[in-house]
Formats: C-alpha cells, structure tokens, sequence
C-alpha cells in the first residue's frame, strides 16, 4: 500500500516576543491570571515594522523543511497551506509560497481553513491525494499572523494567542504494509459541527461585513467542548488502529490552554511525560501549533525516528481531528 511518511519538518517563530508582563500594560490582567488558567508565559508576534506576512512565516518555515531533506521546490508536487489568517482573499496564501520556493506550474497549492484544526485537516488533504496516487511529494503547512484579528482591548482573547508557522513533507512510500509497523500517517479522523459556530467566530468577514472582523469566544463553552471532542477522537484513533494509550510514545496535542491539554491527557490515561507542551511559549498558534510542537520535539530530540505519534485538535467550526502517525 501507498503510505505518506513525514520526511522532515521546519518552523518559523517571529523574533518579537509579548511577556504577559507586557500584556499587563495593555489589558487589565495579570500574568499570574494568564499562567494559572492557561499556562501561556509568552508568545510571538509578527512584525508590524517589517510587514511580516503569513505567507513570510510560511515560507521561512517551508524552505528549512525543505533545507532539511534536501530537495528544493521543484521536488514538490503539491503546497496544502492551513490558515485562518491569509495574506489577502484571494489567491491563496499557498500560491505565494509556492511562488516564492520555486515550485513549477506542474503541481498545485491551495489553503485549508479549520482554524486550530487547520494542520490535521490540511495532513489528511494531503495524506489521500499521496494514497490516491495523483502526487509524490506535499508540502504540508500551518502558518497564523493570528495577533491581526485579535480585539488588543478584549482580555478574554488577546492573552491566549500567538503568531507562527511550521512545516512538514510527505513523501509517497509505495511499498509499505498495512498496520501500525511502517512510517508514515496511519490515519487520520476528521469531525465538524456547525451548530456550535458562534462560540468561537471572528466577527467580519467579506460576504457579511465587509470588514476582517476580530476574535470573539464564549471560553467555558470552548473548553468543555475542546475537552470531550480531543478525548473521544483520540478514543477513536486508538479503537480503530487497535492499540492503546500504553502504545503512543507522544501526544503532539494542538496548544491552547495546558488546562485543556492536562485534562485529555488524563482522561485517555497518558502520561505527562509523553505530552509535548509548548503552549507556554507559543500560545495558541492555531493552525500552527501542531507541525511547531513536532518540530521542537524532533529538532531538541525528543521524538526519534519510529516513535507513534498522535496528533490532536479541536478549534472553531467546531472542527476536530486526529492524525497517528510513525515519524
Ligand atoms: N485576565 C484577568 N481576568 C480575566 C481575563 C484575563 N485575561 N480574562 C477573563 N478574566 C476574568 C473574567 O472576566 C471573569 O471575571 P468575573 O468572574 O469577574 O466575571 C474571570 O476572569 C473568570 O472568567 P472565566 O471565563 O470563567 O475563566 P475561565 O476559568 O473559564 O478561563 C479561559 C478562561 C482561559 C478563556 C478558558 O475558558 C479557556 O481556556 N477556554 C478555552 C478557550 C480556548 O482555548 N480558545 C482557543 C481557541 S479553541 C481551541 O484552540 C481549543
């Protein structure tokens, strides 16, 4: 069978860092507020100076994974970019990185919008056009400028989000086996539910106000749900791959709130040891947050070649996913 193996993987953090001590002279909050409900100590800001666009973020992200394997963008048949946050309406955020690493007309790039779900939505994309056999090589990337549509006057949501973009490659493995031995996404789960669109939204939008429009969030609702949909796909993931928690060697969970992350982990039994947290240093980079904690697992060692990951997220829509994967 065709199996998507994860080749190599790159990230792109912007240089300006926002303490929440600094966000204490924004917004009346405390830093003690902020680490005790989210576990957020800083997180990333694009730069307004320097025009720092998604597609900067993505790009810089996409030629280390690239720089790491060794191919260039000719190798890429195809860029599937996730984002909530892209440069423009039209085109695409992908096309421009496409544009910028030299990918030729051969193959194709288009965004995925699932907001936190953004990257596990963009993974099983890709992961069935390489099963489909239509391409050989994905670009796979999550990249936010997440601080522009935040309310900067709104203490309820400016303190938990950051900026960022990370990168992965998938490369078509044609002669894997079946089961969960061989490299590569073993498989991927997707959910959506509609009916709980308004308690996460942003509130603009082109066919609507005609403005970008700002984050709005009901946070206790987000929770319970973020709680019990992560948990029940990750029952899901591990049911239909046959194993159990005991078999994962890391969580690579999406990074909005360690309180969130703590409680999945608990319910579905797993250590503390095997989640890879750096919801404190990113915030929640929603799109981004996943490929940018595998990569800081992978480049600080961590995760190692063979490791069974499993990937989980949930963000607005409500859209939710799993993706288990041997790196
Ligand atoms: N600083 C200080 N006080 C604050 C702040 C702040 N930044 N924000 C809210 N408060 C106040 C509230 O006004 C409220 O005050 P009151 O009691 O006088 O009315 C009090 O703190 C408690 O507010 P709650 O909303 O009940 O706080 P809660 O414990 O639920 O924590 C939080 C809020 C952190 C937003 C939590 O609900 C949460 O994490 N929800 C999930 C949200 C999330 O992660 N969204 C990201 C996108 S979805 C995803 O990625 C999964």
């Amino acid at each position: 069978m065709i199996r998507s193996k994860m080749i190599s993987c790159g990230s792109y953090l912007p240089k300006k860092i926002l303490t929440n001590k600094d966000l204490e002279k924004i917004v009346d909050t405390t830093d003690e507020w902020i680490v005790t409900r989210t576990g957020i100590e800083e997180r990333h800001i694009a730069s307004v100076e320097d025009n720092e666009k998604t597609s900067d973020m993505a790009y810089y992200a996409a030629q280390k994974a690239l720089d790491k394997a060794g191919l260039d963008g000719s190798d890429i048949d195809a860029i599937i970019l996730a984002t909530t946050t892209p440069d423009q309406t039209f085109p695409a955020t992908a096309v421009t990185v496409q544009h910028k690493i030299g990918m030729s007309a051969n193959g194709f790039a288009f965004d995925v919008q699932a907001v936190c779900s953004g990257f596990i939505y963009a993974l099983a994309v890709a992961d069935n056009f390489i099963k489909a056999g239509q391409v050989k090589r994905v670009l796979v990337i999550g990249a936010e400028h997440f601080s522009n549509i935040l309310d900067w006057e709104d203490r309820t949501t400016c303190v938990l989000f950051g900026d960022g973009a990370a990168a992965v490659i998938l490369e078509a493995d044609e002669d894997a086996s079946e089961g969960i031995q061989d490299q590569g996404i073993i498989s991927t789960h997707l959910h959506s539910e509609g009916e709980y669109r308004d308690i996460l939204y942003v509130d603009g939008g082109v066919s609507s106000t005609q403005t970008t429009g700002k984050v709005r969030m009901n946070g206790q609702e987000v929770f319970k749900h973020a709680v019990k949909r992560m948990s029940e796909v990750v029952r899901e993931t591990l049911e239909k791959n046959n194993i159990t928690s005991d078999d994962i060697d890391w969580l690579v969970p999406h990074q909005a709130n360690k309180r969130i992350i703590d409680r999945t982990a608990k319910k579905l039994n797993l250590d503390s040891s095997k989640v890879v947290l750096t919801v404190g240093k990113h915030g929640n980079t929603s799109a981004a947050s996943i490929p940018l904690a595998l990569c800081e697992a992978v480049e600080d060692g961590r995760i190692k070649r063979g490791d069974l990951l499993l990937m989980e997220s949930m963000g607005g829509g409500l859209t939710w996913g799993s993706a288990l994967v041997r790196w």
